[in-house]
């Protein structure tokens, strides 16, 4: 018997070790991590005295199983939900704290003061529910707030002061169903939601625009009413490419600019292959590397901030700059994500990039926005030097440089907005249109506005060969009074030089086509054929880079007509005013013509050609 005790002992021997051990190691953990009631008791702490409604929590007894802790939701033994709706709760909301409750899956704080930066939700990243609506959690969400939270299905963060975007992870978490994130102030684009079964979605009452993404076109409109600008599905249609957000379109414009880029370069490569041998030495990128400049534009890190991998080292990699450099002390300032986040006009897009207008800052000012990409002739530096230049010039005809943009891959010049359509739309936009023509009077005063301006810029940028370098039509604005302004001025040193030819008017003179370079005399030969556009009314071909090598410009055209038929012939047929002035008429088309004489000996200098200009009269 004692021996069968034995033996019995020992092989119950191991499996009291096991116990032991196993008792030993629940003591350990017991020790280490708190228990449930420590977590809430730790919690209700953390809120300081806004905490009467919770007088229940009472370390003598458990929260779980029985229910007696208000607010607290028990599975079994272990608490999985917080339902502490309007209880006059206070502070910082910490998640942290939360997180050692390990099946916890639904929080309900909604009706609180519960203030700060929106909670790291992520902290207990098995939450199947968040309610934190009414209360004061203000400021940004990151982008990745949600990032992996795969059970989340309801969500409700309504009513309280969040700004910034949308944040993108909300659209992937593959169970949501309800989103709720009306009455905060939630800026940009409504993301791209994937979900199929994000059934209640509402974001009325932010500051939403753009479209709305296909997924949710089938919501009711409330979902949506109280936004800046949203529209598509139940809201007003989207109106074709013009009201977007800046972001957009500067995204669709680069792309299309860097495609039309790269195509310009192409043929300007083997046009300069097959016209100039001496050329092909020149130091061409080949197509593929322009076109990788191109596209590798990252709009997202313009947004954010944050510096592309390429671009040029900044001291500190949080504090790159999204700061426009403004060269007026008399506008209100305003920094590159004011005016991404402003809702923008698309104005045209020309050879070098887009022009598009926005309201901005708290006056709602409305400037004008270039983008240019081809501009890296020259350093940062030597830009920053030459936009300063700029910033000084002052003239009535010369529309003021107000601030720009530096990054390697991009430059914004802005300028003030000027309320009536260029130059071009009047001589060329309105026609059947039932818009009166210019008259006489106008296109002088417009022809002389338009000389003065360039003559200043002689004065101003002696340095300069092509002071303006892009003078045509659509680059003169006209103010209420008719005066001419001219933009654009003044890019060709700053502009990349093996693009500049296929880019720019000046490189359109015959002494270019000629002699391959530009001179002095170059912009009087500009100015000459925008004198012709604004007396015959017919597009110059030099304007249109299609038509560039064709040879009929519109000096040739008037040379071609005998000088008898000049009256009947030559001049615009909607222009009013002329009866009885043709012969200052007359006058102005010799300047025109001397202005483009393809003879560089014979062609004024500016000066006398302005001088000739002043002296016509109405
Ligand atoms: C969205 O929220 C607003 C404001 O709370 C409400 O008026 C509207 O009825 C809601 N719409 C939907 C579809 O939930």
């Amino acid at each position: 018997m004692a021996l069968v005790n034995h033996n019995v002992a020992a092989r119950l021997l191991p499996c009291a070790l096991v116990l032991l051990s196993v008792t030993l190691n629940l003591a350990i953990t017991a020790f280490s991590a708190p228990t449930e009631a420590e977590v809430l008791l730790k919690f209700k702490a953390s809120l300081g005295d806004s905490v009467a409604a919770l007088s229940s929590w009472d370390p003598a007894k458990p929260p779980c199983p029985g229910g007696s802790w208000a607010g607290v939701l028990c599975q079994d033994a272990s608490v999985w939900g917080l339902k502490l709706q309007n209880m006059g709760l206070k502070g910082k909301f910490d998640m942290e704290i939360l997180k050692d409750l390990p099946l916890l899956r639904t929080i309900s704080i909604m009706q609180n003061e519960f203030e700060g930066a929106f909670p790291n939700v992520r902290a207990i990243s098995a939450l199947k529910s968040i309610y934190f609506a009414d209360n004061k959690f203000f400021g940004e969400i990151k982008a990745d707030a949600f990032d992996k939270m795969t059970g989340l299905k309801k969500i409700d963060i309504s009513h309280n002061q969040l700004t910034g975007s949308i944040p993108t992870s909300l659209t992937t978490l593959p169970l949501l169903t309800e989103l709720k994130l009306q009455q905060n102030s939630f800026t940009g684009q409504i993301p791209n939601f994937q979900q199929d079964r994000l059934t209640l979605f509402n974001v009325s009452a932010n500051q939403l625009d753009g479209p709305i993404p296909d997924k949710l076109t089938k919501l009711d409109a409330t979902a949506f009413m109280g936004n800046d600008e949203l529209c598509g599905g139940p809201m007003p249609p989207c109106p074709s490419p013009t009201k977007v957000p800046v972001g957009t379109i500067i995204l669709c414009v680069l792309l299309a600019v860097a495609a039309l880029a790269s195509i310009f370069v192409a043929i300007g490569i083997l046009r300069r292959r097959k016209e100039d041998p001496v050329a092909q030495n020149q130091n061409v990128p080949p197509a593929s590397q322009v076109h990788k400049k191109g596209p590798s534009v990252d709009m997202d890190s313009v947004e954010k901030g944050v510096p592309p991998a390429e671009s040029e080292p900044v001291k500190n990699s949080n504090q790159i700059s999204v700061r426009l450099t403004f060269l007026r002390e008399d506008v209100e300032k305003f920094d590159l994500p004011d005016l991404l986040k402003a809702s923008a006009e698309i104005l045209g897009s020309g050879v070098f990039g887009s022009t598009f207008k926005a309201a901005i800052g708290a006056s709602r000012r409305v400037m004008v926005v270039k983008r240019f990409r081809q501009m890296n002739n020259v350093g940062r530096e030597e830009f920053q030097e030459h936009m300063r230049r700029l910033g000084r010039l002052r003239h009535n005809n010369v529309l003021p440089l107000v601030a720009f943009y530096y990054r390697k891959e991009e430059k914004l010049l802005v300028t003030e907005y000027i309320d009536n359509a260029n130059l071009s739309v009047y001589l060329h936009g309105n026609r059947g249109r039932g818009v009166p023509s210019l008259d006489w009077p106008k296109r002088l005063k417009i022809v002389k506005g338009v000389a003065r301006g360039l003559l200043y810029l002689y004065n101003e940028l002696p340095s300069i060969v092509a002071p303006h370098g892009h003078l045509k039509s659509a680059n003169v604005l006209l103010n209420d009074s008719w005066e001419p302004l001219l933009t654009d001025y003044a890019l060709s040193p700053i502009v990349n030089q093996d693009q500049a030819h296929e880019l720019m008017i000046a490189y359109r003179s015959p002494e270019y086509k000629q002699q391959s370079r530009i001179t002095k005399k170059t912009d009087v030969w500009s100015l000459g054929v925008l004198i012709l556009e604004v007396l015959t009314g017919r597009y110059p071909s030099n304007t249109s880079p299609k038509e560039r090598g064709n040879e009929t410009d519109l000096a040739a055209w008037v040379q071609s007509i005998d000088r008898a038929d000049w009256k009947a012939e030559v001049f615009d047929k909607e222009m009013a005013g002329k009866k009885n002035r043709e012969d200052q008429l007359i006058k102005l088309l010799e300047v025109a013509l001397g202005c483009c004489e393809p003879d560089m000996e014979k062609r004024w200098e500016i000066k006398e050609a302005v001088e000739r200009i002043e002296k016509i009269k109405e």
